[in-house]
């Protein structure tokens, strides 16, 4: 039998990392999981409950009981979903709940590409290939007000603010900061269009695979 192919994509919000993954995943017939949205609902589902986010304890139990239905609920993608996100995220008891989810999905054949932000270093730290994908802050704070205000009038400079506060807890806390592994290939889509940042994407996965 052979091995299930992984692949790590990681990054900080609106880089660009979801859409390659996705794309990615069909390129390869792999299965594609947004870590993000397992973060996003336990925070939604802790505030639908009267769980502080702030209580560690608290919220990891309610991240151990996540079912694959939680991740269909609405409003995982607003703003505020993103925020509680980031800091139920910064608890051990969340993370550790949420680690063997990861990774059986990840692991069932024939694989599968995770996007996230501890994938490649943390999660699958033994992937085939992975990225990590960045762009400056102004312009991924573009892209998701770009996003958000078709549904709701939301100003850029709360995008932004929204964005450099979420950046800057995931890159801090002490329990799978994000960061770049020391064997990922760095793309910088802040000058690229999605389908150039596509493209070559998938040239540094061909040549990690090759390798
Ligand atoms: O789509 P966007 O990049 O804005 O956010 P996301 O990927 O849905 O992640 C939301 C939040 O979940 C992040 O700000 C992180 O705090 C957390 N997260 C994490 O800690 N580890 C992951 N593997 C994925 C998300």
């Amino acid at each position: 039998m052979t091995a299930p192919l992984t692949i790590a994509i990681d990054g900080p919000a609106a880089s660009g990392k979801g859409t390659i993954a996705r794309r990615v995943a069909e390129k390869y017939a792999l299965r594609h999981l947004d870590t993000g949205l397992l973060y996003r609902a336990v925070a939604v589902l802790c505030a639908a409950e009267g769980i502080p986010l702030a209580d560690a304890a608290a919220t990891g139990a309610r991240a151990n009981r996540l079912d694959p239905g939680d991740l269909e609920r609405p409003g995982l993608r607003s703003a505020a979903a993103g925020r509680g996100a980031s800091v139920v995220a910064a608890h051990p008891p969340v993370r550790a709940a949420l680690l063997d989810w990861q990774r059986d999905f990840a692991m069932l054949a024939p694989g599968a590409v995770l996007d996230g932000r501890d994938i490649g270093t943390v999660v699958l730290p033994e992937a085939r290939a992975k990225l990590f994908v960045t762009a400056e802050p102004d312009v991924r704070a573009a892209r998701r007000w770009r996003e958000l205000s078709k549904d709701r009038d939301i100003a850029y400079r709360t995008v932004l603010q929204d964005i450099e506060d979420r950046d800057a807890r995931d890159a801090a806390r002490s329990d799978a900061p994000m960061r770049q592994a020391g064997d990922a290939a760095l793309l910088d889509t802040t000058q690229m269009s999605i389908e150039a940042a596509v493209t070559e994407a998938i040239r540094l996965i061909e040549g990690q695979l090759a390798a």
